[in-house]
């Protein structure tokens, strides 16, 4: 029988575009988050989120995870896996149940049936439901945010936020932990883990929006009334724009993204206008100067796509009066002048997110580019909180893997 994990350690795992982070912690009784250990590795076998290739991942990971593990000076065996790519789709469902008893008070199986009614939706062949999120319940139609339990009426609905993807990709990164003696505790989808991080506790009640700007994708999440109600992810990030700038000013990939990092700006400031720089010890260039407003132009246009895409969103799905603030995660997040512009576009207040009640160094905590591992972390505190609540958690672990990903072994 699967007992009670003896310690109170979880470890977070982001296979990123660009990077493989992986980090340990310590959780207390109270849910305190110490982190012990960090490990990362410039990852090279991902393209927008998803593994590509297996093998060169394979030593990306066993990298960032033993590192991680020496500088705990304590062994992984499972770990919490941040997924992401343009396969994961989200959406919201309601379910209804008529109340039966002749008191027309809801009990707890009301609840439970409604529960199920409304996860009775569709999925496509070959997809996986990640998260299923409780919004609000309907009592004959009228929205409330705490337990129907003991109200009374005769129709009890409620609103469910779904977060689904496709079994092959996510089962990829599963199957080569699996190669390194590793079990993805669960999966977890990374807009939702960075929104976990980086968001304190009034902001998540007020409205807010995640934006994590990564290398290969963008993934959102926006919170009201203190949950997650809206989530998506663009197989679109900062190597996109660094393409742009590749075609754009003529010079290889690495370049660009140098120029980037050293002369970027997500804005093109009135002292940016006709500004060439001299690149001095460049070795081996025919072209030593910069357009430093073309660089700028080009950066702000597609970032600048990014968040109309995400504002186009918010409002097809009517969340944007429910949005009050924005905030920005991600290594994009680092960009110069990066709030400016999606201040603008999103016409909201735009701050840079740091994880929020973590413990451990601020070169990990304060990093945008660790928001995802950092959410990771508190997703599985929460899970710790719950398996020692939860006689039902003592469910083996590889039934647990096996319901989630339906994966035979
Ligand atoms: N100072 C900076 N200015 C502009 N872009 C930056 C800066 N620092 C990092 N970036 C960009 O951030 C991106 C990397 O972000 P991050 O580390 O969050 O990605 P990732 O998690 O590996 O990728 P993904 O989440 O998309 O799989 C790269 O495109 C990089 O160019
Ligand atoms: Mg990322």
């Amino acid at each position: 029988m699967w007992m009670f994990k003896q310690d109170s350690f979880v470890t977070a795992l982001e296979i990123g575009t660009s990077k493989v982070v992986a980090i340990i912690a310590e959780v207390n009784e109270s849910e305190a988050i110490n982190i012990v250990g960090f490990g990362e590795a410039k990852s090279h076998g991902v393209l927008k989120g998803e593994i590509i290739d297996s093998k060169v991942a394979y030593e990306d990971i066993r990298k960032a995870i033993r590192e991680a593990e020496d500088r705990a000076d304590r062994e992984v065996h499972q770990v919490y896996l941040g997924v992401t790519g343009q396969h994961i789709t989200s959406n919201n469902y309601t379910g209804s149940h008529a109340i039966a008893s002749s008191d027309r008070f809801i009990s707890e199986e009301d609840v439970d049936d409604v529960m199920s009614n409304a996860r009775r939706f569709n999925l496509n062949h070959g997809q996986h439901m990640i998260h299923v999120i409780r919004q609000q319940f309907k009592v004959d139609g009228r929205t409330v945010h705490q337990s129907p339990i003991g109200m009374a009426g005769s129709d009890l609905a409620v609103v469910l936020h779904a977060v689904q993807g496709y079994k092959e990709p996510l089962q990829r990164p599963v199957q080569l932990l699996r190669k390194m003696k590793l079990e993805a505790e669960n999966l977890v989808f990374n807009g939702l883990a960075s929104a976990l991080s980086v968001l304190s506790p009034a902001q998540k009640a007020e409205g807010a929006l995640v934006i994590d700007l990564g290398a290969g994708t963008t993934e959102y999440a926006a919170c009201s009334k203190g949950v997650v109600c809206h989530s998506g992810v663009l197989a679109v990030g900062g190597d996109h724009v660094t393409e742009d700038l590749s075609i754009g000013l003529e010079c290889p990939f690495t370049r660009a993204e140098d120029l980037k990092i050293k002369f970027g700006s997500a804005v093109v400031s009135e002292s940016a206008r006709g500004q060439v720089r001299e690149l001095v010890n460049e070795v081996g260039l025919t072209d030593r100067r910069v357009n430093v407003e073309s660089l700028r132009r080009i950066m702000s246009e597609r970032l600048k796509e990014i968040f109309a895409i995400i504002a186009a969103e918010l409002d097809r799905c009517d969340m944007t009066d429910m949005v009050h603030s924005v905030v920005l995660c991600g290594g994009g997040s680092s960009t110069p002048e990066i709030c400016t512009l999606a201040s603008k576009v999103l016409e909201l207040p735009v701050q840079i997110g740091a994880g929020v009640n973590l413990h451990g160094p601020s070169s990990i905590i304060e990093r945008p580019e660790y928001a995802t591992a950092l959410g990771l972390l508190k997703f599985g505190s929460f899970d710790l909180a719950r398996q020692r609540e939860s006689a039902a958690s003592r469910i083996p672990l590889k039934d647990r893997i096996k319901s989630l990903l339906r994966i035979e072994s």
